[in-house]
C-alpha cells in the first residue's frame, strides 16, 4: 500500500485489549476511559482474517499493543496464528512488563519476534507514583526473562517526564548497558483533556534528554530502521542503541509507515488524526473480503500527511491511548 504522499505501509499495529493493569500518569492516571468489553473485541480469528487482508496488502511487521496485551486471553495463540501468515515477517509487542516474567518463552516458542517494554524509572517508589501500582519488580523480572527467552532486541520505552524521572535519565542509560538492552527516551504527546492536565509543566524536550546523555556518552547515529519514530544512535564502546522519540520537537510523519487497527476494530490510518474506517463492522455484516481490502486501500491512501501538534491554531484530535495502542 502506498498513500498519496507516497510513503509505503508495511507496519500494522493493534491494540488487542484496552485493559490495563497499570494507571500510568501520561496514559489513564484516573482507570479505564470508556472501556471495551470483551464481546465487542475482535475475536482471534477476526483479527487473524484481518491480518491476512493487510498482509496482501504489503504489511509485514505487526506490533500488540494495548492496554495491556498480556491481558488478552488467548494472547500465545494470537500470536502463534498471526506469525504463520505468508508475508509477515516479525511480530513484536509492546507490554508495561508487568505479567512478561510468566509468558516469555510461551510467546518467543509462539513466534514472537521481539518486545518494547516500558520502564520509566530504576526506583520501586517512583514506579509506584507514576504507574499507581507496586510492580517494578515484576516488570524487571519480565525484562530480564524477555532477554533470555531470545526476544531480542528488548527496548525500553521511557516517557520523560521533568520533576518525575529526568533525574533518572544516565542511571536508566547505565541500566541499559548494564543489561544490554535498548532505549527510547519519548516525549509526552498530547492525548486527551483528562490526561494533559496531568501532561502540564511535566513536558521534557528529548533535547534535553540527547543533551544529558551526550554529557557522558559519545552518541554515533545509527538509523537501524529509516521508518522509525526514534532518531537511534550506538552508544560508543557498548552493545547498546538509544533512540529519541520526539513527536513534538522532531516531526517524523514523512517517514511514517504505520497504520493502526484500534481496539474498537476501526484503523487509524494517524495517531492524531481523524481518519477511521470501521473493519468489524464490515466484518460483522459479511462484506466481501475483496471489498474490505479495497476499502482499506482507499482509506490508507488519503492519510494525513503530518499531524500538526506543535500548532496553536490547529485542535489536535483527542485520542484514548489504550484504544489507539501508541
Ligand atoms: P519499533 O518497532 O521497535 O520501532 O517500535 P515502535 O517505536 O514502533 O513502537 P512502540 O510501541 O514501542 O512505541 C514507542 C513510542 O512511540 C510510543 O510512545 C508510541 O506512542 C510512539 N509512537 C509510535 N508510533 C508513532 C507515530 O506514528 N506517531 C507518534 N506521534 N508516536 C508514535
Ligand atoms: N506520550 C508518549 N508516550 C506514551 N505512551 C503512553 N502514553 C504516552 C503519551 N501520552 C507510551 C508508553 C509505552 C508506549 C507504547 O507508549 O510508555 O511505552
Ligand atoms: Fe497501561 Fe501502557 Fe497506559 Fe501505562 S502506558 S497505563 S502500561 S497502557
Amino acid at each position: 500500500m502506498i498513500d498519496q504522499f507516497g510513503r509505503r505501509i508495511t507496519y500494522l499495529r493493534i491494540s488487542v485489549i484496552d485493559k490495563c493493569n497499570l494507571r500510568c500518569l501520561y496514559c489513564m492516571p484516573h482507570g479505564w476511559v470508556n472501556r471495551s468489553r470483551m464481546v465487542d473485541l475482535l475475536t482471534n480469528d477476526e483479527l487473524v482474517e484481518l491480518a491476512g487482508i493487510f498482509a496482501e496488502l504489503g504489511i509485514e511487521k505487526i506490533r500488540l499493543t494495548g492496554g495491556e496485551p498480556l491481558l488478552r486471553p488467548g494472547l500465545v495463540e494470537l500470536v502463534s496464528r498471526l506469525s504463520k501468515i505468508p508475508g509477515i515477517r516479525q511480530v513484536a509487542m509492546s507490554t508495561n512488563g508487568v505479567l512478561l516474567k510468566r509468558h516469555a518463552r510461551a510467546l518467543k516458542d509462539a513466534g514472537l519476534s521481539r518486545v518494547n517494554v516500558s520502564l520509566d524509572t530504576l526506583s520501586s517508589e517512583k514506579f509506584s507514583l507514576i504507574t499507581g501500582m507496586d510492580y517494578w519488580q515484576e516488570v524487571v523480572d519480565g525484562i530480564l526473562e524477555a532477554k533470555a527467552a531470545g526476544l531480542e532486541p528488548v527496548k525500553l520505552n521511557t516517557v520523560l517526564m521533568k520533576g518525575v524521572n529526568d533525574d533518572e535519565i544516565l542511571s536508566l542509560v547505565d541500566f541499559a548497558i548494564a543489561q544490554e538492552l535498548s532505549l527510547r527516551f519519548i516525549e509526552w504527546m498530547p492525548t486527551n483533556p483528562w490526561v494533559d492536565v496531568e501532561r502540564e509543566g511535566k513536558f521534557l524536550s528529548n533535547e534535553v534528554g540527547k543533551a544529558c546523555v551526550e554529557e557522558r556518552y559519545c552518541l554515533q547515529p545509527d538509523e537501524a530502521d529509516p521508518h522509525s519514530p526514534a532518531r537511534s544512535f550506538r552508544i560508543e564502546g557498548t552493545q547498546t542503541r538509544v533512540g529519541f522519540i520526539n513527536p513534538l520537537s522532531n516531526l517524523f510523519c514523512a517517514r511514517c509507515n504505520r497504520v493502526r487497527l484500534k481496539v474498537t476494530g476501526r484503523i487509524k490510518t494517524c495517531l492524531h488524526g481523524r481518519e477511521e474506517l470501521d473493519l468489524k463492522a464490515m466484518l460483522r455484516e459479511s462484506m466481501p473480503r475483496e471489498a474490505i481490502k479495497r476499502q482499506i486501500a482507499t482509506t490508507v491512501f488519503l492519510r494525513p500527511e503530518q499531524h500538526f501538534l506543535n500548532r496553536s491554531d490547529v485542535a489536535h484530535q483527542d485520542f484514548v491511548m489504550t484504544h489507539v495502542g501508541g
